[in-house]
């Protein structure tokens, strides 16, 4: 009766409700590593996983999804098949930089079968978000790890969308320019500019990972600390281990998408947080696809589009202590 509503109402509450959207990459599958060990310790709660092309075209990206659930012994969390390709631009993937898997050549090196893994949902990836926000309605956050084509489709089928969603965080952006896709431009954002812009103009509120941040000195990973990632005997830690290169002769080693699910599972890990106005740019010849941030102009007028609203929360600095624990949790 009522009181049984009252407690499911309550820990309903109290849960961390997430969907991954996630292109799967080498650093997108440690982050939904991380994300699904902190779910087996009741940090969080992932309710589904969505898939976009970026790193890896779309098939592929499934199969490092559905491989990366079983290693995680999570065969029945559902995943969905998202676009297939940015709205506008053409897609690129990352090749050159991730392998032609996405994982360092995982699949080649490893002779692994893909026979027994987990098949995707039918439902489209932007439906399965509107689904998902309805469902949980006001307690459902999502961590958008690759370009923003799926929420965009999402916002756009459901214009209600952002006063459904609790946390929208982004892992993307160059915000000081330091690009590592063009000059300005950060790979999420620039492989999608038009999907970037959307969620950006219909989102009031953004929680943004910057690049920047991601490869500052401080945040990165010392050889010591691999060592440990990379040497646990779980199907997670092995499954980590073979999909991560550690180039010799570099002394420490940086990711961006795991550092994102750290904030998702715990908040406090952003220490430093500037909430500023920012745009994706899409018209420059040199800047297409740059993240567009108001640091320090005091007349909003003379800022292109400047509407004076604090749209982004940049995180700038991240509680190392919390991240190395919440890592080497992931992999027990
Ligand atoms: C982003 O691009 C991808 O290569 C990574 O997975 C990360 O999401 C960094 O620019
Ligand atoms: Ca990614």
């Amino acid at each position: 009766g009522t009181f049984n509503n009252l407690l499911e109402t309550y820990l309903n509450m109290s849960k961390n409700y997430w969907v991954i959207d996630t292109d799967a990459g080498v650093d997108d599958c440690q982050a939904m590593v991380l994300g699904i060990s902190a779910m087996h310790r009741e940090l969080i709660d992932i309710v589904g996983i969505t898939a976009v092309a970026g790193n890896v075209g779309l098939p592929q990206a499934l199969i490092n999804i559905a491989q990366t659930l079983k290693s995680c012994g999570e065969e029945n969390l559902p995943f969905y098949p998202g676009a297939v390709s940015p709205l506008v631009a053409p897609l690129k993937v990352a090749a050159s930089i991730h392998g032609e898997d996405g994982l360092n050549n995982y699949w080649k090196l490893n002779g692994k079968s893909k026979e027994g893994l987990p098949s995707p949902q039918e439902k489209h990836a932007a439906q399965a978000i509107i689904d998902l926000a309805n469902e949980y309605r006001g307690e459902l956050s999502i961590t958008t790890i690759g370009p923003l084509t799926n929420l965009a489709l999402a916002v756009s089928l459901d214009p209600s969308l952002p006063s459904k969603l609790k946390r929208v965080l982004v892992m993307g952006g160059a915000v000081h320019a330091l690009g590592n896709t063009s000059f300005v431009a950060e790979f999420n954002i620039k492989s999608d500019p038009e999907a970037a812009h959307i969620v950006f103009q219909k989102f009031p509120r953004i929680e943004v990972l910057p690049w920047e941040t991601c490869i500052a000195a401080e945040h990165q990973f010392s050889y010591e600390f691999l060592e440990q990632y990379l040497s646990r005997a779980s199907d997670k830690g092995v499954f980590i281990k073979e999909i991560t290169k550690v180039e010799e002769g570099k002394s420490s080693v940086f990711f961006c998408d795991p550092l994102t699910l750290c904030v998702a599972v715990d908040e406090t890990v952003a220490k430093r947080v500037e909430e500023r106005e920012g745009h994706v740019e899409l018209t420059g010849t040199l800047t297409r696809g740059m993240t567009v941030v108001n640091w320090g102009c005091s007349d909003e007028k003379e800022v292109n589009e400047g509407t004076g609203v604090r749209n982004l929360r940049i995180i700038e600095a991240l509680d190392m202590q919390k991240v190395q624990e919440l890592f080497l949790q992931s992999v027990i």
